[in-house]
């Protein structure tokens, strides 16, 4: 609430008047890494760190945008301008690109936006793969939508905001982001079917706390490597075809098909298909377990997760592996793992909520003596999703 009314004020001292506010979340994944381009399943869960958007509608069609915000993709406190009649919109290749993205793809599927001030604040802690790009284009797009007095179709605004790092970013993201940060629940992971885009709420066990764990390092091959995995994953459906008859992603591969045919791929494309056949069995596992109650089973499910993401898909490194090896022998931890993107950024850890104080402590030392490096904790609740914000 403080944040909201000093982006309120804020905004005021700016522009002169007081605007109306939109928040939404960044996320954290449970499970299924890699597996919504593939047409998988995912079990995310959107957090109660979130970008906010002040905004307020203007009589002709400019976007004026100032970013006070301090996440990855809001580096620097700057004001921009786009026209939305813009003809030929070109990428400026920085933050910016995530807010007129929004309002292109919106416009292009046939939104007709008024133009607007904008004021972005967030508190999605910064390049730690927990998805402050997705927070910010589904506030901006919740924002602009709403303010221009149009229906918001979540569905809709999460595919548009997909759009906008898929063909104005450049990052070939799949939809679990900007999908959970219109719908996740407070107290709720949601797994997700990213081919009917139908999901399911699966509520975390309050005996148990999420804690997430920074390590500070965020390899800058990240987005390269990214488009590359899924390349590798194409080449593999392109292969296995030849087989199984015209597949369309490896979500319509099984264990077995995937076995029975591996000398038809290269030995990397066959460990990447193993690692997403696998992780979508695991996502869809680890929602029944949480579900049944059963934290062990979940937990060995994310050490298992983990393993595959370091040795068969390789997008683990060096600090994400010691923070996993560091929480897997701490009292009261059901298991651990690296989530979101990889290449650095987090890993997400399943703890008993009596023995979190005792493992943020302890884990925090050991990383830093290891490493050097002080890492941030994060102990988390699921949160709600994007939305209006009343001061
Ligand atoms: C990033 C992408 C998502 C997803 C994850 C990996 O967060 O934006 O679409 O692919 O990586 O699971």
């Amino acid at each position: 609430m403080t944040n909201a009314k000093s982006l309120s004020d804020e905004f005021r001292r700016a522009w002169g008047a007081t605007p109306r506010l939109y928040r939404a979340p960044g996320r954290v994944n449970l499970m299924g890494e890699h597996t919504d381009y593939n047409e998988g399943f995912v079990l995310p869960a959107a957090l109660e760190f979130s970008t906010m958007a002040a905004i307020l509608p203007r009589r002709d069609r400019r976007l004026r945008v100032h970013s006070l915000a301090q996440s990855e993709s809001l580096a620097q406190s700057e004001t921009a301008e786009f026209d939305l009649d813009e003809p030929d919109p070109s990428p400026r290749h920085d933050w910016t690109d995530y807010v007129f993205g929004v309002a292109i793809m919106l416009e292009r599927a046939g939104y007709r936006l008024c133009g607007a001030d904008l004021m972005l604040q967030s508190t999605v802690p910064r390049g730690a793969g927990m998805s402050s790009s997705a927070a910010l284009e589904v506030s901006v797009g919740f924002a602009l939508l709403t303010e221009s007095g149009l229906t918001v179709d979540l569905i809709d605004l999460a595919r548009c905001c997909q759009r906008a790092e898929n063909e104005f970013v450049g990052m070939r993201c799949g939809i679990m982001d900007q999908f959970i940060a219109c719908h996740g629940v407070a107290g709720h992971a949601l797994l997700l079917d990213c081919r009917s885009l139908e999901f399911r709420l699966v509520p975390v066990d309050p005996r148990a706390c999420l804690v997430i764990c920074n390590t500070m390092v965020r390899h800058e091959l990240a987005s390269s490597e990214y488009n590359l995995r899924r390349q590798d994953c194409e080449r593999g459906v392109a292969l296995l075809s030849q087989a199984l008859g015209p597949i369309k992603a490896l979500r319509d591969v099984t264990v077995a098909e995937l076995e029975q045919h591996a000398a038809l791929l290269p030995e990397v494309t066959y460990r990447r298909c193993r690692h997403i056949v696998n992780d979508n069995i695991r996502a869809v596992q680890a929602a029944e377990a949480l579900e049944k109650g059963d934290l062990h089973r979940f937990g060995a499910l994310m050490a298992e997760s983990h393993i595959s993401t370091r040795d068969d898909y390789e997008i683990s490194c060096r600090e994400l592996d010691l923070m996993v090896e560091l929480a897997l022998p701490i009292e009261g931890v059901y298991g651990s793992r690296m989530t979101g993107g990889g290449f650095g950024g987090c890993t997400v850890s399943l703890v008993e909520a009596g023995a979190v104080e005792h493992f943020t402590e302890t884990i925090a030392k050991a990383y830093r003596e290891a490493t050097g490096i002080v890492p941030e904790i994060f102990t988390c609740s699921p949160g709600p999703h994007v939305g209006p914000v009343v001061l």
